[in-house]
């Protein structure tokens, strides 16, 4: 509103996720009128970097079309530059000055959003520097992190004390983009939104689900930060899982973030610690051409590496709705395509199964396998699609970027797409003790090729953990 003034505040402005991710989704949020009226975007971090500098650099990852040059050129007015330590006092209370200064001294609500695109090292430190010196005592704070939000159980739970000793849970907004993304915002309504998939959604009638992550790309110069971390901790553990409890929580009370999230949770907690023996682990290694790295080649990574970049798991949710269906959940880097689908699986036992795809990228789509008679004279059952492809059915122009739909939610104060402490607890505590084991024993990943569908050994252990039918129908 007129009364209210919004200063945005990228922490790590000069790093790879402000510049890739950050400053093309607000650019995104300016071109369409989303941002608060009066708003400033100051960026903070280490370097001294002159102000042309910057703007030059946060141009370089927006593409514009010549139209929308004005309109870049409007955006970069209310983008500002100020570096700065992370943990000295005197940096903050720098940073304090700058901001009111652009503030003005006005009577309006001063809001500051803090978005800390930093990596883990100093989140403590900053968000801390943040709370005792720059915090707005006139308007709204809040407080965006992103993962890695540590390594395991417990050092996420340090993560979460020190964070929550200086910041409200009420202020804080945990980003997993996943939640940003179109078809992962749609999978609430297509769920509850259509009673014909209401009254199957449940243990008697889908055999099994898959959620699948493939990537073509290999890890590409981050593999001292990948290997780390691996791909569980990198995309399993977060991602793959926030659409697995939406697939699978029950419908909520109503819409509001609380709901929607202890729903969330309740999926969460009727899941056991995986067990290695319900895990695939797979590594890259060169393409066959020679063409493409592998993994060991990149930078930063050990020759000694046994890190996954491949790992497929399979959960079972012990309640009512869904004991006995195996949740099938894969992926990787370096594969043969890109893809990211969630498949809750076969509706109809009987002739073929009916397979329900609900494709979150690319090309979004939501179609569902179905058999049909073949037309013409003869009888023979043929597999054809119901298919709602976004893009032969809906005349956007563009879906906005993940991150877009998650800062206009940080500036709306609207939770739900944003991941809860005791979320974020249950989902380790699912993957921690293997974790641990994985590492602890040093268990081999198999080798597959870059540009393979993934370890050899994948469709034998999708056979055998996949469509065991102990139940139903
Ligand atoms: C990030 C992971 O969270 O998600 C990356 O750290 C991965 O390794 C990326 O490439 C995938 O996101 P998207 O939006 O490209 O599917």
């Amino acid at each position: 509103t007129e009364k209210e003034n919004t200063a945005i505040i990228i922490l790590g402005a000069s790093g790879d996720l402000a510049f890739k991710k950050t400053y093309p989704a607000l650019f995104g949020l300016f071109k369409n009128d989303f941002l608060p009226k009066s708003c400033q975007i100051i960026g903070y971090a280490r370097s001294e970097i002159k102000l042309d500098e910057f703007k030059k650099r946060i141009t370089s990852k927006i593409k514009v079309s010549d139209e929308d040059k004005a309109v870049l050129e409007r955006f970069l007015e209310i983008c500002t530059y100020c570096s700065g330590s992370y943990d000295k006092k005197e940096s903050f209370q720098n940073l304090d000055k700058f901001v009111t200064n652009l503030e003005g001294e006005d009577d309006r609500k001063k809001n500051r959003i803090f978005y800390m695109a930093l990596p883990p090292t100093v989140f403590i430190s900053a968000s801390e520097g943040l709370k005792e010196n720059v915090y707005s005592k006139k308007g709204d704070n809040r407080l965006i992190v992103e993962k890695p939000f540590g390594k395991d159980f417990d050092s996420s739970r340090v993560l979460s004390r020190a964070l929550s000793k200086h910041w409200k849970e009420d202020e804080i907004y945990r980003i997993d983009h996943y939640l940003g993304k179109e078809m992962v915002k749609n999978l609430m309504m297509l769920r509850f939104g259509n009673v014909i998939f209401g009254a199957v959604w449940n243990r008697y009638y889908i055999s099994n689900v898959q959620i699948t992550f493939k990537e073509v790309i290999g890890t590409e110069g981050r593999g001292g930060y990948f290997n780390e971390f691996g791909i569980i901790r990198d995309i399993m553990q977060n991602h793959l899982f926030q659409i697995l409890s939406i697939v699978a929580m029950g419908r909520p009370v109503t819409l509001d973030a609380e709901d929607v999230r202890n729903e969330k949770v309740k999926v969460l907690r009727s899941i056991k610690p995986l067990s290695i023996d319900d895990v695939l682990l797979g590594q890259y290694t060169r393409s066959a051409d020679g063409k493409n790295k592998g993994y060991k080649d990149d930078e930063g990574v050990p020759q000694d590496s046994y890190t996954a970049t491949f790992a497929a798991a399979v959960f079972n949710i012990a309640n009512e709705r869904w004991d006995g269906v195996p949740f099938i959940l894969k992926c990787g880097k370096a594969l043969d395509e890109a893809k990211a689908e969630d498949v809750p699986g076969s509706i109809y036992p009987g002739l073929a199964r009916n397979e329900l795809v609900i494709r979150i990228q690319p090309k979004e789509a939501v179609y569902m396998k179905v058999m049909n008679k073949e037309p013409g004279l003869s009888n023979a059952a043929v597999i054809s699609e119901l298919d709602l492809s976004y893009t032969d059915r809906y005349s956007l122009s563009r879906i906005p970027d993940a991150y877009e739909s998650l800062i206009l939610d940080v500036l709306k104060g609207e939770k739900s797409n944003f991941v809860r402490d005791d979320e974020l607890d249950a989902a380790w505590k699912i993957f921690t003790p293997v974790l641990h084991q994985i590492e602890k024993e040093k268990i081999k990943p198999e080798l597959y090729e870059f540009g393979s569908r993934g370890p050899a050994s994948l469709s034998r252990w999708i056979e055998n953990h996949g469509y065991k039918r102990t139940h139903g129908y």
